[in-house]
C-alpha cells in the first residue's frame, strides 16, 4: 500500500484525456499533473530537445514524491521513454504509443489510419511498433502540423481546426481506411470535429483506456497502490493558461487544484 501520488505529463493539455482514464479507474489514487505548455508543441522538436524536456518534468514530479511516472505524451514516450528508464531506474514509467495492434486486429480493410504528431512517425519506436504490430495492414499516417497549437489555444471544434483536419484526412480517406488511430494525447479532444468529418464505417480509436490499465497493473504488481481511506488530492500545474488548463477538465466532476507554476 502506498499513499504517494502518481505523477503524470505531456506537453500540454492533451494528457488529461490520459488523466481522465486514470481517475476512472483508480479513483482512490492522488495524482500530480504537469502541463508544459510553454513548450508545445514537443511534436515539430527535435529528439533532443524532446528528451530534454521529459527530463525536466519527471525530475520535477520525483521531487513531489511521485511513486511511478506516467508520460501522457506520445512524442515523449516514442523519443524519451527508453533515456527516462535508463536514468531513473527506481521508478517505473508507463508510456504511450499509438493503438497499431488493436486497430490492425480489427480492420476489415487492412488499411488503418494513424494521426500523430512528426516526433512520434519519425521515431524509430514507432517504427518498430508499426513493423511488429502493423504485419498484414497498410498504414496511412499523417502528420497533425498544427493541430496542437490549435487545440492549446482552445480552437479544437473551431472552422481552422476543421478546415485544417480535413485537409489532413484527406489522403488516408481516398486510401478507404476503415480505423483511424489517433497518436497524441492532444487529438481526443478532437473526436467530435473527427465524426462530422468521417464516414461512419471509421472507427476512431486512442490509447487512453489501455494506459490507465497497464498503469493499474504496475501498481498491483509493485503493491503500490493506495489501499488507505482518504480525501483524494488531484493537483494540475501549468506554466502557461490556467483557464485553459481549467477549461479541460471542467467536465470533471472532482476537487482539483489548478494553478501555475514555472517549471
Ligand atoms: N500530446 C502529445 C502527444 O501525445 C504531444 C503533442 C505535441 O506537443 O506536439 O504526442
Amino acid at each position: 500500500m502506498e499513499n504517494r501520488p502518481i505523477g503524470i505529463f505531456d506537453s500540454g493539455i492533451g494528457g488529461t484525456s490520459i488523466w481522465k482514464e486514470i481517475h476512472k479507474l483508480l479513483p482512490n489514487e492522488d495524482t500530480i499533473y504537469l502541463a508544459d505548455s510553454a513548450n508545445a508543441p514537443y511534436g515539430v522538436k527535435s529528439p533532443e530537445d524532446i528528451i530534454q524536456l521529459s527530463v525536466k518534468n519527471t525530475e520535477l514530479l520525483i521531487a513531489k514524491n511521485c511513486k511511478i511516472i506516467v508520460v501522457a505524451c506520445n512524442t515523449a514516450t516514442t523519443n524519451a521513454i527508453s533515456y527516462l528508464r535508463n536514468t531513473y531506474t527506481d521508478i517505473a514509467f508507463i508510456g504511450i504509443e499509438p493503438a497499431i495492434k488493436p486497430a490492425a486486429l480489427q480492420s476489415n480493410s487492412k488499411i488503418v489510419g494513424v494521426l500523430a504528431t512528426k516526433g512520434t512517425l519519425s521515431s524509430s519506436l514507432f517504427h518498430s511498433t508499426a513493423k511488429s504490430h502493423g504485419e498484414g495492414i497498410t498504414i496511412i499516417d499523417k502528420e497533425g502540423l498544427g493541430l496542437v497549437p490549435l487545440i492549446e489555444a482552445g480552437k479544437a471544434s473551431s472552422v481552422e481546426t476543421k478546415i485544417l483536419l480535413k485537409e489532413i484526412l484527406e489522403p488516408m480517406l481516398r486510401a478507404n481506411i476503415d480505423y483511424l488511430v489517433l497518436g497524441c494525447t492532444h487529438y481526443p479532444y478532437l473526436i467530435p470535429v473527427l465524426k462530422e468529418l468521417l464516414p461512419s464505417n471509421i472507427t476512431i480509436i486512442d490509447s487512453g483506456e489501455a494506459v490507465a490499465r497497464q498503469t493499474k497493473a504496475v501498481l498491483e504488481k509493485g503493491e503500490l497502490l493506495n489501499g488507505a481511506k482518504h480525501a483524494v488530492k488531484h493537483q494540475f500545474y501549468t506554466n502557461a493558461d490556467v483557464t485553459i488548463l481549467s477549461t479541460f477538465l471542467s467536465d470533471v466532476n472532482s476537487f482539483l487544484k489548478i494553478e501555475y507554476l514555472k517549471f
